[in-house]
């Protein structure tokens, strides 16, 4: 198999070897997330391991097991890979205990891409919902990048999590702040009392939305964080659908409620592009675990278009 095929390997069942490069810790708390640097170790698999944005990898880790990531570092032809693990069982328990220099196992890169070419002349909005904003950093990386940037129009970047020590990516995020050719929205989750909701901008110093009506909130001068759910900070921000693609990723929950509003700014559901997170095992079509129907989310996901996912979950 060629990596046109999507496999930059000849066997897509054997994980290949590769070596820790660097890891960085993103978020603490219950759930935390670490960013993985890796290399694949043999030099022609490496070459051959070309991604595009929105693939995904199974990283494997010897006695315990494999699982799926998205890809989250713009496409390069170094071979060098990263991804964010959110520490929730065994696997990502071990990958959180590796250090640089440390070995586990690749597979890929696997599934379909978002189609960045067709999208060359329109404006982009990304939006990320906590640890879904990891496969749309890899969009907007390749967007954003220096070679890629005059392709495109108006781009924003719509991020929210739970509280502010959830943010990830957050030196990046500072940085993409200072650029004057992007805009950059982020926000916190209220937080909820036994009264109801308590401003968790208290905590962040991020000001409140008007929770009840949050088209009508005014936008202070030169604030771009606010205390807010991030389907709520999308009406706040109120992007034009004329000439544009939304990107998002997140829980089903905040996908559903983004796209609520997103169709109440004058949104089509073509316009809207998603990547679903079914539970997988081969990641290459074969094994039957991530199907919906006969959509085999591995191989003709994980990114679809709004359209194509109420086609197939009429409940979403
Ligand atoms: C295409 C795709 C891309 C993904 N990208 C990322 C990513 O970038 N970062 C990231 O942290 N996670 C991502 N995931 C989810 C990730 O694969 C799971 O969290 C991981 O497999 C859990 O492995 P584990 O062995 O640590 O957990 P397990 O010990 O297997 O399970 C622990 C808990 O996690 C739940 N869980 C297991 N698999 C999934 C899943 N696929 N979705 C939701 N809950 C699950 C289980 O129900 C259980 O509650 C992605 C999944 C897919 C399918
Ligand atoms: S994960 Fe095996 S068919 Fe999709």
């Amino acid at each position: 198999m060629s990596a046109e095929n999507g496999y930059g390997m000849d066997n897509p069942y054997r994980p290949e070897r590769a070596t820790v490069l660097n890891v960085q810790l993103e978020a603490g708390g219950g759930r935390p997330i670490k960013t993985l640097k890796v290399q694949i170790d043999d030099e022609k698999i490496r070459k051959d391991f070309h991604h595009k944005p929105g693939q995904f990898l199974i990283a494997s880790c010897l006695g315990v097991g494999e699982s799926v990531f998205a890809i989250n570092s713009a496409p390069n032809s170094d071979g060098i890979l990263e991804f964010s693990a959110m520490k929730v069982g065994n696997v990502t328990t071990r990958l959180h205990e590796l250090a640089p220099g440390d070995s586990l196992g690749i597979r890929g890169p696997f599934g379909n891409s978002f189609p960045v070419e067709d999208w060359k002349g329109k404006n982009i909005v990304f939006i990320g919902a906590g640890i879904g904003v990891s496969p749309v950093r890899s969009v907007y990386d390749y967007v954003i990048a220096p070679e890629n940037r005059k392709d495109y129009g108006d781009v924003t970047i719509i991020y929210g999590a739970r509280t502010p020590a959830d943010l990830v990516y957050k030196t990046e995020f500072k940085a993409l702040e200072e650029r004057d050719d992007l805009d950059v929205w982020l926000c916190i989750d209220w937080q909820f009392g036994p009264q109801g909701p308590i401003e968790a901008s208290s905590a962040g110093g991020w000001p409140a939305i008007n929770m009840g009506s949050p088209g009508d909130t005014e936008i202070p001068v030169g604030v771009n964080k606010f205390t807010c759910f991030v389907p709520q900070l999308v009406e706040v921000v109120k992007p034009s659908p004329e000439n544009t693609i939304v990107v998002t990723c997140g829980p089903p929950i905040a996908i559903k409620f983004i796209s609520i509003i997103l169709s109440k700014l004058g949104f089509t559901d073509e316009q809207v592009y998603t990547t679903l997170e079914n539970r997988m095992k081969c990641g290459i079509g074969k094994c039957g675990r991530c199907n919906i129907g006969h959509i085999y989310v591995c191989k003709q996901g994980p990114v679809f278009t709004n359209k194509e996912v109420k086609k197939m979950l009429p409940e979403f």
